[in-house]
């Protein structure tokens, strides 16, 4: 009989979503996801990563649409029927898809494990979403979103620590849409090496 586990049957249904419904998260789900990305591992133990959590509809289309006005979006590719991406669909004008809840990581700039950090923290964050029935989209390289004219105002605004930089965003929300279906995993991909037996 194949061993499973909660975390593992997480770690198997967990999805990307881009639909969500226009509600935003309990104050107590949210804790507990962001409280995930600070118990995440991180390099040297220096706990570098900061949490912006923004559930401020404007702010978050604000950015999103920015975001989506600086991305070239490749063509010939696709990501998702069930929850299209903006490669899938270019009439979508937000890259951050109308989420309720956007969680920037920034981590210090002169650290060379800080994307790492950030990722760490992203996939922490994630995971308890998806435990408590919470969908989610990574987006990296959010310094893309705030190097726009009005991204640039907005993390002014908000007074974040200069030696600090945006790495990645994490999208939050209850879903909506059509729920992926279990993807095809790619052959060839594990390499046991070196083994007796
Ligand atoms: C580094 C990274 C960057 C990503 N950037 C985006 C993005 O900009 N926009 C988006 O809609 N999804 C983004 N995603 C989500 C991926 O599209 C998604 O994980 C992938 O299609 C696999 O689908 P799954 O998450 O449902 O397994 C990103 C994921 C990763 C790991």
């Amino acid at each position: 009989m194949e061993q499973t586990n909660e975390v593992i049957e997480c770690l198997q249904k967990r999805r990307t979503y881009r639909q969500f419904q226009d509600r935003s998260i309990e104050r107590e789900k949210l804790d507990l996801i962001v409280n995930a990305g600070l118990v995440a591992p991180n390099a040297g133990g220096r706990q570098g990563p900061v949490f912006i959590v923004c559930q401020d509809k404007t702010v978050n289309t604000l950015l999103g649409e920015a975001r989506r006005q600086a991305s070239s979006i490749p063509t010939g590719r696709h990501v998702s029927k069930e929850q299209p991406s903006v490669i899938d669909n270019p009439n979508i004008k937000n890259s951050f898809y109308g989420a309720p809840v956007v969680v920037t990581i920034a981590a210090p700039k002169n650290f060379i494990f800080s994307q790492s950090d950030a990722a760490m923290a992203a996939q922490n964050m994630i995971i308890a979403a998806t435990s408590l029935e919470i969908a989610s989209c990574f987006i990296g390289r959010a310094e893309t979103t705030f190097n726009t004219g009005i991204g640039v105002v907005i993390w002014n605004d908000w007074n974040i620590a200069e030696n600090l930089k945006p790495f990645c965003h994490i999208l939050l929300g209850y879903p909506a849409g059509i729920p992926p279906k279990p993807k095809q995993i790619k052959e060839n991909r594990v390499f046991f090496v070196n083994q007796d037996q």
